[in-house]
């Protein structure tokens, strides 16, 4: 391992933000329903047209500018989402482009809300190899476009119409909980990686059994003339309590794994940077591991579950805020569609 650490980072999320008595306007629901469920407050959507690169590039400018160093000495884009901007190509090229980065490879991973330690064990194994030295990782998404509501009733404080108000009733479960924005950091190996700084070891599962607990049924290519689709099987089909308890559960126990694989103790982590899909979700998990929730820190109640961004959008306003201090102890971990889950230890 060459002991990737954190160098820079920077995040950004879209317009105003949406509380949850403005969705109460679009579709049946209320800020008493989501609030105690998911911890969500407001969350910011995508423009119209904006698309997720859009979105990262003043995420990774920032972190870009936070680390010292200039666009040119980016040679490698690692790139999350689960709402591109196009089906093809991937969006870590046209960030590439929209960074002037002609020629800097960039690969897209589809590991949604499990992204970052995935990231890390790549953007890792890169360094190892030999490939790259100076990788900048994005975790970006515009869900906006996924959403059923009357856009201009919710963009103008109108209510909507009954029609429309029922269509995007049917898809309340999902919608609520689910907000826009980027998080980029930039990754290079740690200069006193001999003494053990840097990252310590990643684990990573995947579970395609249960694919379909979180996932957009059509829009495939499993279908001749994939474009025929009804419009419901676009829209994303999420069983919330399933995937409520297999994080519950896989969570905790990779953390224990792989600190059992690198002889940490639990109590020695200073931070777990968990993903934000859920408050109760992160509760869970800290309680099951024993660990005080303030090492758990949330922000979900500004931004709500911006999938792939979360972790890095956290680690941004941690280390902004200079709560992240030299020689600490981090633990990352995530599940998200596919199913993916994972943990990362990283000593800064
Ligand atoms: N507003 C009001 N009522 C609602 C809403 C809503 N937005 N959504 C559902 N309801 C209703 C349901 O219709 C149901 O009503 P009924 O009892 O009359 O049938 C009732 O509320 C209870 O619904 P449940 O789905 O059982 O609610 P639950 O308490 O399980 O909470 C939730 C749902 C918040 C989605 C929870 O299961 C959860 O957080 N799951 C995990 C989700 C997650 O992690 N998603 C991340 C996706 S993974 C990725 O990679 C992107």
């Amino acid at each position: 391992m060459p002991g990737l650490t954190i160098i820079g980072s920077g995040h950004h999320v879209p317009g105003p933000a949406y509380t949850n008595d403005d969705l109460a306007r679009v579709m049946d629901t209320s800020d008493e329903w989501i609030r105690p469920r998911s911890g969500i407050a407001e969350r910011h959507f995508a423009e119209e047209g904006q698309g997720v690169s859009k979105i990262a590039l003043p995420a990774a400018q920032r972190a870009i500018e936070s680390a010292g160093i200039t666009p040119r000495d980016v040679d490698y884009i690692i790139f999350g989402t689960m709402t591109p901007d196009f089906i093809l190509p991937g969006s870590g090229g046209l960030l590439g482009a929209e960074l002037g980065l002609e020629g800097v490879p960039a690969l897209d991973i589809r590991q949604q809300c499990a992204f970052f330690p995935f990231a890390l064990q790549v953007a890792d194994s890169l360094m190892t190899a030999g490939v790259a030295e100076t990788i900048l990782v994005v975790g970006a998404n515009a869900h906006a476009g996924f959403m059923p509501w009357d856009w201009k009733a919710l963009r103008e404080g109108a209510v909507s119409d009954e029609e429309a108000y029922r269509f995007a009733t049917q898809h309340r479960q999902t919608a609520v909980l689910f907000g826009d924005g980027a998080g980029a950091v930039l990754c290079r190996p740690h200069p006193r990686r001999a003494e053990g700084h840097g990252l310590i070891g990643t684990l990573t599962r995947t579970d395609g059994v249960r694919h379909d607990h979180f996932f957009i049924p059509a829009g495939g290519f499993t279908h001749y003339r994939y474009w025929e689709v009804p419009v419901d099987e676009r829209i994303p089909s999420m069983r919330g309590r399933e995937l409520f308890k297999c994080a519950v559960q896989r969570l905790p126990a990779v953390v224990r794994e792989l600190c059992e694989r690198h002889g940490v103790a639990l109590d020695d982590i200073d931070w777990f940077l968990a993903h934000q899909a859920n408050d109760r979700i992160n509760g869970a998990v800290v309680q099951s591991l024993g660990v005080p929730p303030e090492k758990a820190p949330s922000n979900i109640a500004r931004f709500g579950n911006t999938s792939d961004a979360t972790i890095p959008i956290l680690v941004d306003e941690l280390r902004r805020d200079g709560k992240l201090k030299e020689g600490q102890l981090l633990c990352f971990l995530g599940l998200g569609a596919g199913l993916h889950w994972g943990a990362a230890l990283m000593r800064l």
